[in-house]
């Protein structure tokens, strides 16, 4: 062989050498961004190597990725789908919100609670789209975890007229910084209604006691003053002088009022037993309405009865006596605080399917809407000392519900008030439990 010759055949050996390696490179490196092992030298020898296609190797090779990618994308979909159902039916709300406090995202539980129907939540504040706020409160946990980067945990927290117990979490990014948080929050409303219910019903059965108790003790002294008065003061041979004779009908009279209010503590608590008849509600009305007639009178209040004959309820007069006393007293004591001229207390009544519906309203100042949930706990008030004790519609409602029945106020301030109570009518099939 020539020398030209040699010089070529080593030129050729050289560029296969390169080429070779060029193609091993190449594929070796599409390997590897498959995740797949480097090929070695005995799974494809260097002449095995030289004799293939390769644009077909890398084609080949370039199939496989996109298959791969392609089946890497619908795991990632399937991942994607399953963890949107989980972020949806979660019984919780959940909410990703930046460090801006904009929301970035949240689940339909939460859209369900706090979000009005017409409002877009994406990328609007948390705190206005949540809270109904200009700017966070300050007792705000995501604001905490976004200052310190760490987990918050809130017992409650009111947002709504709801509560809700919450957890923030933060999410940071690849160097530990925080970039926004994931608020998780439950709805605790009802069971804090149900504990304030508890807790109502305890306190109710405690102040009860009590009452019933004082009220048994102090029954029979009462009644014995009042005995003794009223026997002194029948007797005609007593020879008592005008003023002792005054004197003694005060006391009977002050005794009365003491046995008034010992018979409402006793009906607070529950320990006078009702004893049920079939009564006309017109009657009692008209009776409770004549013992308050020099109230009306002297304060000018106009009353307007409209009270159909005929409606007979399943009752405790006595007790619905009570409940028509204590709603026309809190009218009267209601007109006090206005000068108005036309005061007027409208009473009516009539058939409510298996109820008899009694209707007492008053064009006064109306409750306010703040004050309106609590009137019927015992000892709220809002009269000064001396003036109301604040048992007054707590025993209406105890006694309404003792009769199976109900009893509702709708009111607004400056508007004047009207509370309607239903009692089972007499002779309709069984009381329904609730209404
Ligand atoms: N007709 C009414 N008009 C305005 N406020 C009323 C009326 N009835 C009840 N209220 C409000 O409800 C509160 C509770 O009433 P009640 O239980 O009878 O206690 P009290 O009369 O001793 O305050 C009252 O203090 C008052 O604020
Ligand atoms: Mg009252």
């Amino acid at each position: 062989m020539s020398s030209a010759g040699k010089i070529e055949e080593k030129d050729l050996r050289t560029s296969n050498e390169r080429l070779k390696k060029y193609i091993r490179d190449k594929v070796n490196h599409l390997l590897s961004v498959m995740g797949t092992k480097p090929l070695g030298r005995e799974e494809l020898d260097d002449s095995t190597l030289i004799e293939l296609d390769p644009i077909g190797i890398i084609a080949r090779s370039f199939a496989q990725v996109l298959e791969h990618q392609k089946e890497t994308n619908r795991r990632l979909t399937v991942a994607k789908d399953q963890l949107q159902a989980v972020f949806d039916t979660a019984g919780v709300c959940i909410s990703i919100i930046d460090e801006d406090m904009r929301i970035v995202n949240c689940n339909e539980k939460q859209k369900e609670l706090l979000v009005s129907p017409d409002a877009n939540a994406i990328g609007r504040h948390c705190y206005e789209i949540y809270c109904g706020k200009d700017s966070p409160s300050l007792d705000c946990p995501a604001v905490e975890t976004l200052a310190t980067g760490r987990p918050v945990f809130i017992r409650e927290v009111k947002k709504k007229n709801k509560h809700f117990q919450i957890v923030t979490s933060p999410l940071k990014d690849s160097d530990g910084n925080v970039t926004g948080v994931i608020e998780v929050s439950m709805d605790v409303t009802e069971k804090k209604k149900a504990e304030e219910l508890m807790h109502q019903a305890e306190k109710l059965t405690a102040i009860g006691l009590l009452a019933g108790g004082i009220a048994h003790e102090l029954n029979n002294p009462l009644g014995n003053i009042l005995g003794y008065a009223t026997l002194v003061l029948k007797d005609r041979e007593s020879g008592l002088a005008p003023e002792h004779r005054e004197k003694l009908e005060i006391i009977v009279e002050q005794a009365k009022k003491g046995s008034d209010i010992i018979r409402g503590l006793l009906d607070f608590s529950r320990q006078s037993v009702p004893s049920f008849s079939d009564v006309a509600i017109d009657g009692i009305i008209g009776k409770t309405m004549r013992t308050l007639q020099n109230r009306f009178s002297s304060q000018r209040i106009k009353t307007d009865v409209a009270l159909p004959g005929a409606l007979i309820v399943r009752a405790d007069p006595r007790q619905i006596e009570l409940v028509v006393l204590n709603l026309l007293l809190n009218s009267i004591q209601a007109f006090e605080a206005v000068s108005r001229r036309d005061k007027t207390i409208r009473v009516g009544a009539s058939r409510d399917g298996d109820f008899v519906r009694v209707s007492i309203a008053d064009n006064g100042p109306g409750i306010p809407g703040e004050v309106l949930p609590g009137i019927f706990d015992p000892f709220f008030t809002t009269k000064p000392i001396g003036k109301g004790a604040g048992l007054g519609l707590s025993i209406c409602s105890g006694i309404i519900k003792e009769h199976k029945g109900s009893i509702h106020v709708s009111s607004e301030a400056g508007r004047g008030t009207e509370f309607v109570f239903l009692l089972p009518a007499s002779g309709a099939p069984h009381p329904v439990e609730t209404r």
